[in-house]
This record gives structure tokens, sequence and C-alpha cells, in this order.
């Protein structure tokens, strides 16, 4: 975990003057000065505006080589443990009508994700979001474009029984389990209970889900000391990452996110209007989440952080998502708004505006660290060129066979037990 550490560095890059002229003014909807929501703590509050003039430098961790990943004491990892893991991420019979697993959505030959601008959903569904990958998600500590859970054992669960995802029932998908002689076994050696219990399914699947990391793309090598492991171009683009292009800012760490939640100005996804399937779920999100009546009709984008707090300014704000493993998971965005980096690219340029002049549909809510960046159309390919050193070899397993179904007795076995009463 120490590498995941923010280690302090005062940073020169012209980012920080960046981030030292956020204004009071240009906060929009601003919490109230004793605002602490515990959620939105780094979206720079009026108050924080305050100190960030007063301090001379900015605290920003520099981007650092990926160490392993935190390992939470109550659920040890080991070889057996992850093995069960694997077969249970693969297995639909953890879910509803047992024809969706983790895999299905989180396809490894999709990045582990799933590569439409909104993801595929439970049968007879779509979901509402756009995907994310599995890879490297053992080191947040938030999960979901809007963080709404802590951990990868939590998050499984949400996974399997969510109404557009797994909608499965736990004693359903338990009963399945103890129906499976190959996992009573399994389930009997890693966790020492006679019957396979749900909870643990979901710890072997966590357990299994941090071992889907990447520790060696071209920007670990490089910062760990092997300076050809980048090129000319791509040296180029991490100093305009770090400096005139201010993604830093957010992008930060051995993760390449800081996980606050900014409203960075992605415009709504327009297949909500199109596409009367997406149109329930995203209705059904706000009607499921608690909004109120009003909201519920009129409301046309997802307003992210602020279903999970109802503060009316963290209406849009997401998640920093890490840039690692970016190469495999396109499109990007929380609705897969843009689907090539060259178009990311070009968003952050024009200060958080699509090609149309389309932006954020909360703009009171805008982080004002996003700013036009002026960058020349070599800079942008540097930059480019840069976003890839994020990405290593692709990432492929072979697909394990799934063990099968067996009765409690058989027939012989039943007509036994009739016969000796
Ligand atoms: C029907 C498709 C679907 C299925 C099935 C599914 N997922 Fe997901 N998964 C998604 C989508 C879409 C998101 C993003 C949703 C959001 O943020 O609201 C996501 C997000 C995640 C994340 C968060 C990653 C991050 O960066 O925060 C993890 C971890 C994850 N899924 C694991 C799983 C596991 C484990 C299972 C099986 C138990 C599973 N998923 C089943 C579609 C699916
Ligand atoms: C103010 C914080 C902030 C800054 C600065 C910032 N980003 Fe982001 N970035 C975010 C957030 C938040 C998202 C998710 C937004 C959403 O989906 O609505 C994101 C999403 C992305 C994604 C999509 C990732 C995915 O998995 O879909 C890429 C790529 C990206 N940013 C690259 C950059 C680059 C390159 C820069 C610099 C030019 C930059 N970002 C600057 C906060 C920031």
């Amino acid at each position: 975990m120490s590498s995941l550490k923010k280690t302090p560095i005062l940073m020169m890059a012209t980012a920080v003057a960046a981030a030292l002229s956020v204004s009071a003014a240009a906060m929009g909807d601003k919490p109230p000065a004793a605002a602490s929501s515990g959620m939105s703590q780094v979206q720079p509050t009026p108050a924080m505006a305050g100190t960030f003039a007063k301090a001379p430098e900015a605290v920003i961790p520099p981007l650092a080589p990926l160490g392993p990943p935190p390992i939470p004491l109550d659920n040890p990892m080991s070889e057996a443990k992850v093995e069960l893991g694997k077969l249970l991420f693969f297995d639909p019979r953890l879910g509803g009508d047992a024809s969706v697993s983790c895999a299905t959505c989180h396809e490894p030959e999709q990045g582990w994700s799933w590569a439409e601008d909104i993801s595929r959903g439970y049968p007879g569904t779509v979901h509402w979001r756009g995907n994310q990958t599995i890879i490297n998600a053992a080191y947040y500590s938030k999960l979901f474009w809007a963080g709404s859970v802590p951990s990868l054992e939590a998050q499984a669960p949400a996974a399997a029984k969510g109404g557009v995802a797994g909608n499965g029932e736990n004693d359903l998908m338990e009963a399945r389990l103890r129906l499976i002689p190959g996992y009573v076994e399994r389930f009997n050696e890693v966790f020492g209970e006679p019957w396979p219990s749900i909870g643990n399914a979901w710890k072997a699947i966590a357990a299994y889900e941090r071992t889907l990391v990447q520790r060696d793309t071209p920007l670990d090598k490089y910062l760990l000391g092997d300076s050809s492991a980048l090129t000319e171009e791509q040296v180029r683009g991490k100093a305009l990452f770090e400096g005139k292009a201010r993604c830093i800012l957010c992008h930060n760490g051995a993760l390449a996110s800081n996980e606050n939640y900014y409203n960075i100005g992605v415009p709504r996804a327009e297949r909500w209007l199109e596409d009367g399937l997406a149109q329930i779920t995203f209705r059904f999100q706000y009607y499921s989440k608690g909004s109120d009546e009003e909201l519920y009709r009129t409301v046309k984008d997802d307003v992210g952080l602020y279903f999970r707090n109802k503060n009316k300014w963290d209406k849009g704000k997401f998640r920093v998502p890490s840039l690692r493993y970016i190469g495999f998971t396109e499109p990007y965005m929380r609705q897969g708004q843009f689907y090539t980096l060259e178009e990311v690219i070009d968003f952050y340029d024009r200060g958080g505006f699509d090609e149309d002049g389309n932006t954020t549909s909360y703009p009171k809510t805008k982080t004002p660290l996003i700013t036009k960046l002026n960058l020349s159309d070599e800079e942008k390919e540097d930059l480019l060129a840069f976003l890839d050193a994020f990405t290593g070899e692709e990432i492929t397993i072979v697909k394990p066979r799934l063990p099968g179904y067996k009765p409690l007795f058989t027939l012989a076995e039943l007509e036994a037990a009739q016969a000796a009463k």
C-alpha cells in the first residue's frame, strides 16, 4: 500500500497556479461555508479557496508507480480463494435468471468492461451508465461513477442484485451454490463452512478482483527509473499533463485519480432521449435512489453525487476515474460520451465543451479547475501519446470451466431412505 500513500510534494508546475486561481465567485451553487458533507470535501469550497489563496503552493501528489493493492484485514488473500473467486466471477448462476455473470458485462476482451456508451443490462433492460473496467478497481476506496460503495466486498452484491445488472436474490443464489458439489468443496476448503454462504461468495470475488491489476505500464517503468520506457513525445506529453494541460490536478498519485468528485462539463447522454429502454432505466434510477417527484419528472441528466447526499451543489459531480488501462476501455466518461481519447483531449482543450458546444446540464456546479487550455495540435498529439503510457499489455485469461449442479440425493438414495422407514 505504501506507494499509494499520497506523498505530498510541492508542485512547481503551472497547474498549481491554476489551482490557486480558484475564486469563490466561480463556484456557482456553493455549499454553506461550514458544510461537511464528507463526500465533497476536496472539491474546493469557498472556504478552501481562501486557504489555497493563502498557501504559497498547493499540495498535489505526483504520478507514482502502482504498488500492490491494499488487502482488507477481514478478507486475506489465498490462492484457493482467488481461484474460487475467479469461478464465481464467470458464473452466471450468481444472478437472477442464471444468464448474466460479472464477466458478461466486464468482458475481458472488451477491457474487462463493456464497449458501448451505455452498458448492456440485465436481459430486457439496458443499464444507465457506461461500464467501468475491473482492472485496478482494487485500488479505489469508492467504487462506481458516483463512488457509492466503499469496497469490492460491498460492490459485488450490489452488482449481482441490482435490478439492471445481475438482478439476483441472495437466497436463490445461495441455494444454487449449495447444489454445486464443486463449490461446496471449495467453500469448505477456503472458508471452513459446511455449505457455501453468499457473503463468502462476495469475499472470494473481491479477492479475485485484487489480482486483476496492472503495475508494469510504460509509465510505471519510467517512474521506476527506466528512462527509455517513454518516447520523447511521451515525455513532452507528461510535462503537459503535469503543467499546461492541468490533468494532474485530479488525475494524480499512483492511481491517476484523487478520488474526489467534480463536474467537469460532460454533456448528457443523447441516448436517453432516443432509446425507450434507456429512458426507463434512467427514470427508474431516480425513483429508486429516492429523488423527489419533481426531479423524477423533470430531470434530464445524471445528477451523480447528488443522489447520495441531495446537496444541490453536488449535482453532476462524479468520481475522478483512473487513467490506467484506458487503452482498452473506450468509450469514455460516465455514459460513454466520447469514443476516442482525441475527443477527450479536445473536450478538455475547449474548457469542458464537446464539438457542438454542449456542456454539463448543471453549469452552476461545473468546477473552475476546467478552463480553456489553448493546446496546439502538436501539444495535443504529445498529450495523447502520453495517455498511452498508462496502459500496458492487454490482460487476457483462459475462461474457467464451471462446476455443475448435482441433486442433493439420487433417486436410489431416496428410495432406500423411504424403504428404511
Ligand atoms: C449488466 C451489466 C453488469 C453486470 C452483470 C455487472 N456489472 Fe459491474 N458494472 C457495470 C456498470 C454499468 C458499472 C458502472 C455503474 C455505475 O457506476 O453506476 C459497473 C461497475 C463495476 C465496478 C466499479 C469499478 C469502478 O471503477 O468503480 C466494479 C468493481 C464492478 N462493476 C464489478 C462487478 C462484479 C464483481 C460483478 C458481478 C457480481 C458485476 N460487476 C456485474 C455493469 C455490470
Ligand atoms: C477537475 C478535475 C479533472 C481534471 C483537471 C481532469 N479530469 Fe479527466 N476526469 C475527471 C472526471 C470527474 C472524469 C469523469 C467525468 C464524467 O464522466 O462525467 C474524468 C474523466 C476522464 C477520462 C475518461 C476516463 C474513463 O474511464 O472514461 C479521461 C481519458 C480523462 N479524464 C483524461 C483527462 C486529461 C487528459 C486531462 C487533462 C487534459 C484531465 N482528464 C483533466 C476529472 C478531471
